[in-house]
């Protein structure tokens, strides 16, 4: 090796040894998510099991029925769906196609002063704090082991436990099997 060569050659050396010692505080400023897997599993805003998050702008969706649960849950909610899910609530076909998106938002139902006062009896209700939101995705690769339904149910922005998550698709298909795996109707 002559001069020049050597001189290359340890200009390399250092270089690669710069970068290395750069990346290494910036892959670890990155945080949580592990660069290597790429997969939704690995957010902790992502439900266990499925990887299902929070759909950005869910709250603008359009209403497909609300519901009630009485007894101890004593809950007020509301389904709604994205664009996909409403064309194929319209069309009245199923199953329904990848990309949609089903919401459910429950409310403590709770007592309205005004409200009673204003009927002359204690029977006007409204949505408390939200108790849970839920989603199912459409995607009939990914989840192809669930009639193709992804499932996430959170609590304060936070998924819950896997356990909860491995009932989902149970309770689902023992129940609605018929409509996709879906309970709700759309309401006229
Ligand atoms: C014991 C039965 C049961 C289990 C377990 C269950 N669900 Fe449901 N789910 C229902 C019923 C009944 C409805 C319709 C009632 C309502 O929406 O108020 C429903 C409705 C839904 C809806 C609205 C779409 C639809 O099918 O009507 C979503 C989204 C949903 N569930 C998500 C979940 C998620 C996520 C889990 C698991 C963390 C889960 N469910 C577990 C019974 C169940």
């Amino acid at each position: 090796m002559n001069a020049a060569a050597q001189y290359r050659a340890t200009i390399a050396v250092l270089a690669a040894v710069a970068l290395f010692a750069l990346s290494r505080p910036i892959q670890s400023a990155a945080g949580s998510k592990p660069a290597s897997t790429g997969s939704r599993v690995a957010d902790t805003n992502a439900s266990p099991i499925y990887g299902v998050t929070i759909p950005v702008g869910f709250r603008q969706w359009e209403l497909i029925a609300p519901s009630q649960e009485a007894g101890s849950l004593n809950e007020l909610r509301a389904k709604l769906g994205n664009d996909v899910a409403m064309k194929a609530y319209r069309k009245g076909s199923l199953p329904f196609p990848d990309g949609t998106i089903l919401a459910k938002v429950a409310w403590k139902r709770v007592s309205s002063a005004e409200y009673n006062s204003a009927l002359g009896a204690p029977q006007g209700f409204v949505p408390g704090a939200v108790t849970t939101l839920q989603f199912m995705v459409k995607d009939s690769k990914r989840y192809a082991s669930t009639g193709g339904w992804g499932f996430g149910r959170f609590i304060n922005g936070k998924p819950v436990d896997e356990a909860q998550h491995e009932a989902c698709f149970a309770c689902h298909a023992a129940h609605a099997k018929e409509h996709d795996f879906v309970f709700t109707q759309y309401a006229p």
